[in-house]
This record gives structure tokens, sequence and C-alpha cells, in this order.
């Protein structure tokens, strides 16, 4: 699929998936911004950067920020986030900025086995001893929170063998080999905080529906289907005066560029 694409999938609900969806992730991206020292003076990228919450939060720590995304109406959002920002809408792939022209690149859940022109991408940007800071799935299935993102199978088997290889670097010494083989020292992997958070099952369901994946089972079995079928999922799990939360492993890397 080519990245022009992507906006079709990730964009159609950009505004409920800014609100709904991606403040939950607010966690990952303090974890990973306080590994890297992310501060003042910092030129930092965000690869598939979305509707922009990291790169809000890294302005927030001082670094001089900019961003890339396939999706015009999640660049959107991050343009109306940080103004001040150099946001744009591209492909990781094939980065419109000069070498050496950022100290840090990060990408949260951006970057995977399938894309191994991004880190050659992330690399060449980087400015020498520059940082890499990368998130990744880890099993998904075997984590507590594993029913909130179950919704994603009801794709096509095409699709649900897609999404498996786009999780391939959080097995164990997968995602080190994959980052010291494009030119990166790395430290070992590490676990990084990760919980979706919805006040009911209705919301869960129209968070979910708004991103990517939840796409492709939209596409094979309607969006009227999905949404009722989700909040269904979800009735199961309500806790009394509690939002429904599911955590989910999620791996860090940090890498510096030899
Ligand atoms: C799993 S989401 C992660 C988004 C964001 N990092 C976050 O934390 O919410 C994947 C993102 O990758 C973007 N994307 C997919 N392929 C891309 C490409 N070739 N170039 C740039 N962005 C891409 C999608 O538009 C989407 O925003």
């Amino acid at each position: 699929m080519s990245w022009e694409m992507v906006d079709e999938g990730w964009g159609r609900r950009a505004a409920e998936f800014a609100t709904l969806s991606e403040p939950a992730q607010c966690r990952e991206y303090v974890a990973m911004h306080h590994r890297l020292a992310v501060g003042g003076g910092d030129r930092l990228l965000d690869m598939a950067c979305g509707s922009g919450l990291a790169l809000e939060l890294a302005g927030i720590r001082g670094a001089t920020c900019a961003g890339i995304d396939a999706s015009p109406r999640l660049i959107a959002i991050a343009r109306d986030r940080s103004p001040d920002a150099d946001i744009r809408v591209g492909d990781m792939e094939d980065l419109p900025w000069a070498d050496e022209s950022f100290d840090i690149v990060t990408s949260f859940r951006g970057i995977w086995g399938t894309t191994p022109a991004a880190v050659d991408e992330a690399h060449r940007v980087l400015a020498p001893d520059g940082r890499l800071g990368i998130t990744v799935w880890g099993n998904v299935g075997k984590s507590p929170g594993a029913w909130m993102m179950q919704p994603f199978q009801w794709a096509t088997d095409d699709k649900i063998r897609h999404q498996a290889d786009m999780v391939a670097l959080g097995r164990p010494g997968v995602g080190e080999a994959f980052l010291v083989d494009r030119g990166f020292d790395v430290a070992e992997r590490f676990e990084i905080p990760f919980s979706f958070e919805y006040p009911d099952p209705e919301t869960y369901a129209r968070g979910l529906a708004a991103t990517g994946p939840a796409y492709e089972a939209i596409e094979s079995i309607g969006e009227d289907d999905f949404v009722a079928r989700a909040t269904e999922l979800a009735r199961s799990q309500v806790r009394d005066g509690l939002p429904l939360r599911g955590t989910i492993e999620v791996f860090g890397y940090v890498g510096t560029k030899r």
C-alpha cells in the first residue's frame, strides 16, 4: 500500500482519534522523552507523528520540534496543537530534511520490521551521536488489556497477517538486531507503560473505530457492526466507578547513531 493511502484509514475520524484514543498514550510519550532526556535546545523529529500529542509534549520540555505523518487530516491537528513546529505531510521512508538536522528522532509505534527504510532515514537525519527512541508493540495477545484490541482481528486474514508482521520488532533480540544492522548502538529493550482508558463502552467503541487498524476491520464488517460489536465486548469489562482500562505490552529501544 502506498503511503498516500494511509489517510483513508487513519484520517477519517482524526478528531476522534486525537481526543478519545491518543491522550491515553501520554504515559508512553512521557516515559520515552524522560529516557531520552529531551530538553531545551534539542532539535527533535517525531516520525509517524499522527495528531502530534508526543510532539506537543516534547515542545513543553523545551525541544524545537518537527514531525511527519502520511495522514493530512492527522497533521492538521498536530499543526493546530504546535503552531511553531515544522510539521509536514509525507513519507517517513523519504524524509524531506537534510542530513544531520536533528539531535533526537522518536517514533511511537510508527516504525516496524516492515519499514527498514524509515530507520535508515532516521539515521541519515540524525547528527553524529544523535539519539533514536522508538516504541513497538510487545505481545498484545498476552497483555492484560488484550480484549481492547481484539476488534482489530475482525479484519480479513491477509490484513491480520500484515498486522502480525508489523509487530515483529517486539520479540526479544529482534529490535536490537534490526537497529544495530542500521548503524545504531543500542541498549537492551525496556518496558514502556501503556494503558488505554475510556469512560464507557460507547466511547471505547468510537475511539477504537477512529484508528487505522480498526478501519481494516470496518472494511470487512461495516462501521455500524464494528461499533455495535465493540460496545458489546466492552460491556463485560465495566467496573463500578472506574474507567475501562486496558494495559498493553509495549517495548522501547534507545539507540545512538554510530
Ligand atoms: C500506530 S500509528 C502511531 C501514530 C502516533 N505515533 C501515535 O503515537 O499515535 C501509525 C501512524 O503512522 C502513520 N504512517 C503510516 N505509514 C506512514 C508512512 N509511510 N510515512 C509517514 N507516516 C506513516 C499513520 O498515518 C499513523 O499516524
